[in-house]
């Protein structure tokens, strides 16, 4: 029995070789491209490489070519099978047999094994000058492939450039209108422009909630836009990291009762020095307890634990019960924008700054964010299946990255 690594993209083809070979005894691996022939090529060392000229990406002339090049498949068999290669073409590129379409299913199985068993198509005189003439027509198509990428690559930067410069005009232009609009709610709500009936008193106050969630979306946008063009702005001042995130975990604490979601939190009585930028942080703990509690489905599990890590940082731990994040997906849910399933911001909201905020911001003072799933370790005493957030910062940031 050997391994047949058969190249090849039209579906009717592969079936009826797979059926002539297995029937023989054969095992035969299939791809559907050069690309993926040549990989699966040497990954599996096949016994005989059937390939098919006419194919997706690279073709029969180009596979062939680079196989020959890989040392474990020098003496390995390659046959064409092609309906409009040219014989000599094909054995002048390394190729140690030729089959024309349509294959004569009769003798097939014994044409591969006459291969298998050593036998070897000569190349005619002239093979120099064909293999030339193959080799500088793939020059030509590579160069070709190579000009149309980058022209592709200019426009991505285009598109990158015009998204950041419309980030930043978009959320600088719905920032500025949002101060007089908040300013003047303030006074009117404090009645400095002349007192109140009940029913108006209900609608500003009606209006003040609406204008705090625009503005959540207004400071989203702001930081999405930070993001992108890497200017985040940072203020360095001492403050108490166990104060920012007792606040943090308040804010969350009303949406986890109402969606009865069990929260355990370990915070320590005694104050935790440091230097940095608490509002950033908060932040960028807001945004953590966010996703826990946002994935985290009814009846399940927080659990948020404050303290020094024992390395000389500072540690805001959550761990839930939720869905979990699978491996693969771990280093990207903290990129600007990246989401595991979009559809499921329909139901819970978000854009996927959340993380990458997260992530700039620990950086930013002196320690980082680490994900794991299911949880590397114990959260306030309990070991929940689901994701494990860790944010870490310096006590004093050895370079506290001030930009203004
Ligand atoms: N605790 C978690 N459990 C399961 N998946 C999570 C959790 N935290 C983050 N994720 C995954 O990582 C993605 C990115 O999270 P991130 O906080 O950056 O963005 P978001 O929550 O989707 O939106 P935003 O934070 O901007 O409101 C989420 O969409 C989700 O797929
Ligand atoms: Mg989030």
């Amino acid at each position: 029995m050997a391994r047949v690594l058969h190249i090849e993209d039209d579906p009717n083809n592969r079936r009826l070789v797979q059926k002539l070979l297995g029937a023989a005894g054969h095992d035969v691996i299939e791809a559907e491209g050069g690309v993926e022939g040549i990989q699966l090529a040497r990954d599996i060392l096949p016994d005989l490489v059937l390939v098919d000229i006419n194919i997706p990406d690279l073709d029969g002339y180009e596979v062939t070519l680079r196989l020959r090049g890989m040392p474990a498949l020098q003496e390995t068999p390659i046959v064409a099978i092609t309906a409009e290669g040219d014989r000599d073409s094909t054995l002048a590129v390394g190729c140690d047999g030729f089959i024309a379409k349509p294959i004569d299913a009769a003798r097939f199985a014994e044409t591969i094994e006459q291969f298998l068993r050593g036998h070897r198509e000569s190349a005619d005189d002239g093979s120099d000058r064909l293999l030339r003439e193959r080799t500088q027509k793939i020059v030509e198509r590579l160069e070709k492939k190579i000009v149309e990428l980058s022209q592709t690559n200019q426009r991505l930067e285009d598109i990158a450039r015009l998204r950041r410069e419309f980030l930043q005009n978009v959320s600088h232009e719905l920032a500025t209108p949002m101060t007089p609009v908040v300013g003047y709610l303030r006074l009117l709500l404090n009645e400095e422009l002349g007192p109140l009936t009940d029913l108006q008193h209900k609608c500003l106050r009606s209006v003040e909630a609406s204008t705090q969630r625009l503005r959540a979306v207004v400071d989203t946008l702001l930081d999405a836009s930070s993001l992108e063009t890497g200017r985040m702005h940072y203020y360095t001042r001492p403050y108490d990291f166990r104060d920012t995130a007792t606040k943090a975990i308040d804010q969350i604490r009303a949406k986890l009762d109402e969606r009865d979601v069990t929260f355990i939190e370990r915070v320590p009585e005694e104050p935790m020095p440091a230097q940095g930028d608490p509002d950033k942080l908060l932040r960028a703990m807001a945004h953590v307890l966010d996703n826990a509690s946002k994935f985290t489905p009814t009846g399940g599990e927080v659990a948020v634990e404050v303290r020094p890590d024992g390395e000389g940082h500072l540690l805001f731990a959550v761990a839930d019960s939720g869905p979990g994040v699978r491996p693969e997906h771990i280093a990207r849910i903290m990129e600007p924008f990246y989401q595991v399933d979009g559809s499921v911001t329909r139901d819970h909201g978000g854009v996927g700054l959340g993380l990458a905020f997260a992530r700039r911001v620990t950086e930013a003072l002196g320690g980082g964010i680490e994900i794991s799933s299911p949880p590397a370790g114990e959260v306030a005493k309990r070991q929940l299946p689901g994701t494990l957030v860790e944010l870490r910062v310096g006590r004093v940031p050895e370079r506290p990255e001030t930009q203004v």
